[in-house]
């Protein structure tokens, strides 16, 4: 049992393999945290001492007992209006404009299994081994209930949350507020690491003590945003890769969101995070119930990689349900970068040829290939062909790369539509617009209101048609603005409030219907690159492009970005030409491949310019890609040398789970003169057992004489380390593969 209930002590415990978890039902009902932290048996709640702070109010039925109030202690999901002053979790409006929550205990359940949420992506059971606890606190005089549900992954650490919201009253029930988490830390000194960033720049770590007051961390772009990931990391302040406690929270949503910390006034944490309640309402009848989005909470005492290495494993074990999330995954090649708007059936076909001789497995066409596009200024919404490029239609290409031995992939960006599109001529008003007032454009486009089911329904049934129609083995869904002009003729005016909720939810019913339609399509989410990395596109889609930025060396930064969260079989990652587009930085074609590899992998680039050398460098990399692709998608990923100064390299591993094989891989990304000896210590291996290490690509073992293969103990590797051939130029990468010596 993950999930005990003392009845003596009041206390509910969730225990992972490594954390627990613990509340209490306490003086009134209120429902207190009492801990969250390293595994710990027994009560915990003797820990926090009551005490009277001036101008904290009282419950009135304490009477003159002074000494407990609710605005100090911490609590499990705090009310708003009633009490404490802290950041509010929920808040509601009765009819009467009474406002607020004050809640109490009313009863709990513990039921075997993971719960699900109407309308939105949760983690499942696959092992059959998860356990819900439901918590139910109520405020009778607002009229309603909050169910708190926390599902345990013993495991694999990790506990989620949500909460569902149950109008009790007779008359209407208006949210103002309702957050997914509410996580107080009573005691210590933390640091706040948040991702944030641009489009081509995302996901770039920031860390930063917590002050007294609020920060936060959010998106209204309907869109979880290039700017502020989702995923949040309270740590120790001295918390460190390899040691240190931490905390992590991933919302399982896609849509508008805000996280925010407070430190208060006795120096304790409070964490609150959810759908953005800023323009957020939402008005449930009688009866109705409203559930938030899921998040994920994970505790490690050990450090920020083993946090990493929680969600990852997470993400592709309990979240993600597509079967591609634990499969091969094709090497793709997708004309975008070769080809930008211009091209036709010949040049495709052409590229398609030469991505087979390569060893690719799929040809993605992107953008370009519907409607009267040509440039990003039209036809969003015309999913036809574009029969002036395509003579004869998509059929003649598709069965032309498939009788090349491809598998053949398509790019969509179904939520929006081009003012000039014969979508836009027959139902202008699909597009969200304010009355009375041109709607903003951004790439020339539009957005469609997801919230109509008519409209979500539209788009359901044009790529169900064209997946139903034609051949396709993989779609890119992109998503490339940010909404604005958010009303909708189909709500009335006391629900606009619901409408950017409404939207996010349209969206996950189309994905839940289309991947479950076909589930041998492998979806690849894309938002102008990583504008919508987060957990809930991932629930449905195994993939999703990290970046529209596409040079290595960028690509590092963003790519151990997205590492704290996200696992490296989820980031698209492909190999472009040099000069980058992006930057006109020149790159070696192995240091490309050796980045894209963290990554799900392929190529974005015209193999016809490629002279024969390139070509031959390509076989070899798709090869070597083949090889350890079964060991970077599943194994646990490290983040290597951070703690080096000046870090010149950028370095990271991945070691199998039976610690019998691993790969690290390597980039110089500050040649010196006069280098340091680049040292470092491997992670993840057996200290009892003998390895053969392989050093790859290093260009550098002839000239000095060192021989590319050898044979260590793990624990040297592990405590001494391992000096490399030192590297020479512009950006030169390379890999260590290591195989343990059966006995
Ligand atoms: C976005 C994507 C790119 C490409 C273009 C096509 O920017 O991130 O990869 O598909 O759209 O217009």
């Amino acid at each position: 049992m993950s999930i005990v209930y003392d009845a003596a002590a009041r206390t509910l415990t969730l225990n992972t393999r490594d954390s627990s978890y613990q509340m209490q039902i306490g003086p009134l009902g209120y429902l207190l945290h009492t801990y969250y932290g390293r595994r710990a048996e027994g009560d915990m709640s003797g820990l926090h001492l009551p005490k009277d702070v001036g101008f904290s109010p009282n419950p009135h039925a304490l009477g003159a007992e002074r000494g407990w109030s609710l605005d100090t202690p911490p609590q499990e999901y705090s009310g708003a209006n009633a009490g404490d002053h802290r950041l509010h979790a929920l808040k509601a409006e009765a009819e009467s404009g009474a406002w607020g929550a004050d809640l109490h205990y009313l009863r709990h359940e513990i039921r075997p299994g993971a719960y699900t949420l109407e309308g939105l992506p949760a983690a499942l059971d696959p092992e059959g081994c998860a356990e819900t606890l439901s918590v139910t606190l109520a405020d009778p005089a607002l009229g309603l209930e909050a169910e708190l549900l926390y599902g345990v992954y013993e495991r694999l650490d990790v506990i989620t949350r949500a909460v569902r919201v149950t109008n009790t009253g007779s008359g209407t029930l208006r949210l103002r507020k309702a957050a997914s988490v509410c996580l107080d830390l009573p005691f210590g000194d933390w640091d706040l690491i948040h991702f944030h960033g641009r489009h081509a720049m995302e996901r770039q770590p920031e860390r930063a003590p917590l002050l007294h007051g609020v920060q936060s961390v959010g998106s209204e772009r309907v869109a979880s945003s290039h700017q502020h990931n989702p995923f949040v990391i309270l740590c120790d302040r001295h918390a460190a890769q390899y040691g240190g406690d931490c905390y992590g929270l991933m919302p399982v949503y896609s849509g508008s969101h805000l996280t925010q910390v407070e430190r208060d006034q006795m120096g304790a944490a409070r964490i609150v995070s959810g759908i953005r309640d800023e323009d957020f309402s939402w008005t449930l009848g009688p009866g109705e119930r409203f559930d938030t989005p899921q998040a994920l909470l994970c505790f490690r005492h050990d450090g920020l990689n083993a946090l990493s290495q929680r969600f990852h494993r997470f993400i592709r074990e309990a979240l993600c349900r597509s079967r591609f999330s634990r499969t091969r995954r094709p090497v793709l090649l997708n004309n975008w970068e070769a080809t930008y708007f211009n091209f036709d059936r010949e040049k495709i076909l052409a590229i398609a040829k030469e991505a087979k001789e390569l060893g690719a497995d799929l040809f993605v066409l992107d953008d370009g290939w519907f409607g009267k596009r040509n440039d990003d200024h039209s036809s969003l919404g015309d999913w036809f062909v574009n029969e002036q490029k395509l003579p004869g239609g998509l059929e003649p290409l598709i069965r032309g790369v498939k009788d090349l031995g491809l598998q053949f992939g398509l790019w969509v960006e179904p939520e929006m539509v081009s003012e000039d599109s014969e979508l836009y001529r027959a139902h202008p008003d699909w597009a969200l617009k304010v009355p009375g007032r041109e709607p903003f454009l951004s790439r020339s486009q539009l957005a469609l209101d997801l919230s109509r089911p008519e409209v979500a329904d539209w788009i359901y049934h044009t790529l169900a048609e064209l997946l139903r129609r034609y051949e396709i083995d993989y779609i890119k869904w992109d998503f490339n603005r940010s909404l604005t002009d958010l009303w909708s003729p189909a709500l009335p005016a006391e629900r606009q409030g619901e409408l950017a909720h409404r939207c996010t939810l349209g969206l996950y019913r189309v994905m839940e219907r289309l991947t479950a339609e076909f589930p041998q399509v492998l979806f690849e989410g894309c938002a102008g690159g990583g504008g919508r990395f987060d957990a809930g596109m991932l629930a449905f889609f195994p993939q999703i492009w990290c970046s529209d930025d596409t040079d290595p060396i960028e690509r590092l930064v963003i790519q151990r970005g997205s590492s704290y969260g996200y696992p490296l079989s989820c980031m698209g990652a492909h190999v472009s030409a040099s000069p980058n587009h992006q930057t006109g930085r020149r790159t070696p074609l192995d240091t490309r491949a050796v980045v894209a590899m963290a990554g799900g992998f392929g190529y974005e680039l015209d193999p016809g310019k490629l002279s024969e050398e390139e070509k031959d460098r390509i076989r070899a990399q798709i090869a070597r890609f083949r090889r350890y692709e079964p060991l970077l998608r599943e194994g646990d990923y490290y983040r290597i040398g951070e703690e080096e100064d000046p870090a010149d390299f950028a370095a990271w591993q991945v070691a199998s789970r039976e610690r019998d094989e691993s790969l690290l891989s390597l980039v110089l990304t500050h040649p010196r003169a006069n280098p340091a000896p680049l040292h470092l210590r491997f992670r993840g291996l057996d200290p009892e057992a003998r390895y053969t290490l392989r050093l790859e690509l290093f260009d550098a073992c002839a000239a000095e004489g060192m021989p590319r293969e050898g044979v260590y103990s793990g624990g040297a590797l592990l405590y001494a380390g391992f000096t490399f051939p030192r590297m020479f130029g512009d950006y030169p990468s390379a890999q260590v593969y290591l195989k343990k010596i059966a006995d």
